[in-house]
């Protein structure tokens, strides 16, 4: 990187060697909401190095939950029991939908008023798919016109509900779930089609009882949470980056110790070996729930295909990476019922297609999805990253096929789910 916004990318010509991915970003911060409102220390090894991570962390050392990083990088986490500190200031969720979504959940159980901002792309982002169901338990949720971040939370005494969402959302579940703990009674939510259930194991993980059924999950309020000694496995979306690099190149090999391997997540390598890439697994462990295993990758050919219905869902992250390497596929890639890319940390679906026909690519680009052919050649060209994470280390990978350099402007925002991301990039593109 050229400077700490700027990041150019070289052509390569093979992806090999061995990548430590950090943390799952959607666990750590769970386990740190979770560790706050346990009782005793936690301990999380390998915890996410992610910044939204962090500002999880800073939001519930506020909260009165104190944390500290150990000598071996462990992160331990005070634990204050359900009650938590009313705040002096508010509290700064940084780029983080998940800090904000699923923390709500907690606050909207404490008898206290807690406001939460964000940075300018979070302030932009809709807050109403939460403020619904935790104003029906009881809360007094004020929000900018549109739904919109600051948030105020007037929590307190919370009752039950059963919650059906309209959007498929992982946080939106966790925050009810979260909420739930604090209820006077059962709380279920029953989602629209299954989402990552982090939310659930951990929940159970600390020591509360969860039931599933089909896409229904019940909490019953009151319960205590226990404090744990946990491994976060390495974080399977940000493998993705690398995953995709690796299957530009027949030949290239790729491993990657210690991924989650969590089923709810791990729909990516189903489709990355339909696309063409040759994946193995090996050393599968459980952690508090949470499927581990070390990935094996080569590159062979790259065929492309479509992503729609419930894989969408389940890729909803992944698909920038996908889509920015599209190009490069021999029969190209459609992506439908994506209209939530459209208010992630950018609009995803926009930010792709700019990128992309900026690099000389034909994308088609639809109000829910994208539709992007094969077999182009791209060059290399100055891209933005819009402020957006994903979409900085999407396109650092999509450099890697074109002709000549391709320069990312803001590139920094790597740092929001993997601030080494350039380095451990560079060595391991040849
Ligand atoms: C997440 C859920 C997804 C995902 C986000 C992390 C989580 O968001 O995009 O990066 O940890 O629950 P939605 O719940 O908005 O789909």
């Amino acid at each position: 990187m050229s400077s700490s916004s700027t990041a150019a990318v070289f052509p390569a010509c093979t992806i090999r060697g061995l990548v430590r991915i950090p943390g799952d970003k959607s666990i750590s911060h769970r386990y740190a909401m979770l560790a706050a409102i346990a009782e005793g220390v936690s301990r999380f090894h390998n915890f996410s190095a992610a910044q939204d991570c962090y500002s999880t962390l800073g939001c519930m050392r506020a909260l009165g939950s104190e944390w500290a990083k150990r000598e071996d990088g462990a992160i331990e986490v005070h634990g204050m029991g359900p009650n938590l500190k009313t705040p002096n200031q508010p509290l700064d969720c940084g780029n983080s939908g998940s800090t904000i979504r699923m923390l709500s959940g907690i606050l909207a159980g404490q008898p206290f008023t807690t406001e939460l901002f964000g940075d300018e792309s979070l302030s932009r982002r809709p807050m109403a798919r939460i403020m619904q169901p935790l104003s029906h338990m009881g809360a007094k949720i004020e929000a900018r016109e549109g739904g919109r971040p600051p948030l105020k939370i007037h929590g307190g005494a919370l009752k039950p509900i059963q919650y059906k969402p309209e959007v498929a959302s992982a946080q939106v579940k966790t925050c009810v779930l979260f909420a739930g703990l604090f209820a006077d009674g059962e709380t279920s939510v029953e989602e629209p089609v299954r989402t990552r259930d982090h939310g659930e194991l951990s929940l159970r993980a600390f020591g509360a009882q969860v039931e599933r059924n089909g896409n229904a999950t019940r909490i019953r309020g009151g319960q205590k949470l226990r404090a744990i000694e946990a491994h976060v496995p390495g974080d399977l979306s940000s493998a993705a980056f690398f995953l995709c690099a690796a299957a530009l190149f027949p030949g290239s090999q790729l491993t990657l110790p210690g991924i989650l391997m969590n089923p709810t997540r791990a729909r990516l390598l189903d489709i990355l070996i339909q696309m063409g890439l040759k994946v193995s697994v090996a050393q599968l462990e459980e952690h508090h729930g949470e499927l581990i295993g070390a990935i094996e990758a080569r590159g062979a050919a790259w065929k492309g295909g479509s992503i729609s219905g419930a894989d969408t869902a389940a890729l909803i992250d992944e698909i920038p990476v996908l889509a920015a390497t599209a190009p490069y596929t021999e029969n190209g890639l459609e992506v439908r019922d994506a209209k939530e890319l459209r208010v992630k940390e950018s609009d995803r679906i926009a930010s792709v297609a700019t990128n992309l026909r900026k690099m000389g690519a034909e994308v088609e680009e639809r109000p829910d999805g994208l539709r992007i052919p094969g077999r182009q050649r791209l060059h290399g060209a100055e891209l933005d990253s819009f402020g957006d994470h994903r979409i900085a280390m999407a396109f650092a990978i999509a450099a890697l096929r074109a002709a000549g350099e391709t320069v990312i402007q803001g590139a920094d925002a790597a740092g929001v789910s993997y601030p080494n991301f350039f380095e451990d990039l560079k060595a391991i593109a040849n």
